[in-house]
């Protein structure tokens, strides 16, 4: 029986695979076949027949990189983004899979809100999708049915307020919520009543420059002190997101050790590894406020540190799209955050090729830990079996990233301006090349991740 063909040969990429002798990855020369919409065969210089072959030289190619935090203000807010504006983002940043976050109008803390977001993405979408349950005193003792709702990545809960209004903030209801479930919850830490307290520090100012001295380095130590006490108390596994300061790193470091691997995980931002105060604000004012704030460059040297020593499990963009017209409001009635989904792989790679990290160690850190940890199916790794989705990237391309080529219906970028070396090529999902030459050439594939929740 002759063999039918494969539909498409990906040829001639140093393509990143499990490093068969131990943890991590490795570059290999070998080619990947795809069919069915799966990884069907890999190896070197494959002779077999396909419908297509793509000569990728000269190229890597990456598992398809998973963006674990991004906020697509669908439905409510569609002003800024809606989840077509943001995975047309995503996959022109070489972004295969996106998470998308819970503070949304309504905010998604019900089965019914979750579900009308599944219903928006259907055949909108040009990324794969799935959408965090937000956590609040209401639904507390729902959201161990709510967490294994078909393509919900997992638990969100605000320790601080920032957009929107989803708020934990106390250390009761913090348990109660740890003690409803088994998967891991996504935690926003930052200690609202220290925040309350300093409120007129923003305030009395006005002057962004005070945003990190606002919501100090403090405001986010004691938060993730209190996090990590009932983690350990409720035996509930956690991720810390964004963490921006050098002190949490050091708890950090100090609370892993004590624990089995992975029930505490930790994720930064390209941001907190690029950006600086005060040249950040002086530079780009209040285009630079975000939760938690971009902050000394001492705090960015630790960050790099974590992440370098294995403190480090994630990079996720913080996606959070705000129109000029929200930004430009006078601090502190501007709102934080910036978008991000698009540049994150460009300014990884710029990093990359400026010496900071390894090629396998920034795609560890957006395809197989995100797999590992979020316990994501058949994504993340270049293996027979796995989704065909893929990351190409040119690491010798260079470029300026420019608001122009944001697809973000916010249509700015904080990098707007800057050179990089490292740009991706192709974004492919399910074995079709979806983008290529920074343009969609295949839209709507997006299909919802499913996850292993035992
Ligand atoms: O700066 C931020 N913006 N931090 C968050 O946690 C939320 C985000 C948003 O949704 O705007």
């Amino acid at each position: 029986m002759p063999q039918t063909p494969f539909d498409l040969i990906l040829k001639n990429a140093t393509t990143l695979v499990p490093n068969p002798s131990g943890p991590g990855l490795i570059e290999a020369g070998i080619d990947v076949a795809i069919r069915d919409k799966r990884i069907a065969k890999i190896g070197a210089d494959l002779k077999e027949s396909a419908n297509k072959i793509l000569d990728l030289k000269g190229l890597h190619l990456l598992p398809g990189v998973i963006d674990s935090q991004v906020h697509f203000r669908e439905p409510g807010l569609t002003h800024k983004e809606d989840l077509e504006t943001g995975t047309r983002s995503a996959v022109l940043g070489g972004v295969t899979t996106i998470f998308e976050m819970p503070n949304t109008a309504p905010s998604t803390t019900t089965q019914e809100a979750f579900e009308d977001k599944l219903h928006r993405a259907q055949n909108r979408c040009h990324a794969n999708y799935a959408f965090y349950m937000g956590a609040a005193a209401e639904n507390a003792s729902e959201l161990k049915k709510l967490e294994l709702l078909p393509h919900c990545s997992g638990v969100k809960i605000f320790m601080g307020s920032s957009t929107g209004n989803l708020l934990v903030d106390k250390d009761e209801t913090l348990e109660t919520i740890l003690r409803s479930g088994h998967r891991r919850v996504i935690v926003h830490s930052e200690d609202e009543a220290r925040m309350r307290e300093r409120r007129h520090i923003a305030t009395d100012s006005q002057d962004v420059h005070m945003h990190p001295v606002w919501r100090d380095a403090e405001s986010a130590l004691i938060s993730t002190k209190r996090l990590i006490a009932l983690a350990r108390k409720t035996g509930r596994k956690v991720h810390v997101l964004h963490v921006s300061t050098g002190d949490e790193m050091d708890f950090l470091q100090e609370q892993k050790a004590q624990v089995a691997m992975d029930d505490i995980t930790v994720e930064v931002l390209p941001q907190h590894l690029t950006l600086f105060a005060p040249d950040c604000y002086d530079r780009l004012k209040n285009y630079a406020q975000q939760n938690p704030p971009i902050r000394e460059k001492r705090h960015m040297d630790r960050i790099w540190k974590a992440l370098l020593d294995g403190t480090v499990d994630v990079i996720g963009s913080d996606h959070a799209p705000h129109t000029r017209e929200e930004k430009d409001r006078p601090y502190p009635q501007s709102p934080s955050g910036m978008p991000g989904v698009q540049t994150l792989v460009p300014i990884m790679l710029n990093h990359v090729n400026n010496g900071r990290l390894s090629l396998t160690h920034f795609t560890q850190l957006v395809t197989e830990n995100p797999r590992r940890i979020f316990g994501v199916k058949n994504k993340g790794r270049i293996e027979v079996g796995y989704d065909a989705d893929f990351t190409v990237v040119d690491m010798k391309k260079q470029r300026t990233i420019e608001n122009s080529w944001i697809a973000s219906r916010c249509g700015w970028t904080p990098f707007d301006g800057m050179k990089v070396q490292g740009w991706p090529t192709h974004t492919i999902i399910a074995g079709e090349v979806i983008m290529e030459n920074d343009t969609v050439i295949l839209p709507h594939r997006g299909q919802g991740v499913d996850f292993e929740t035992r």
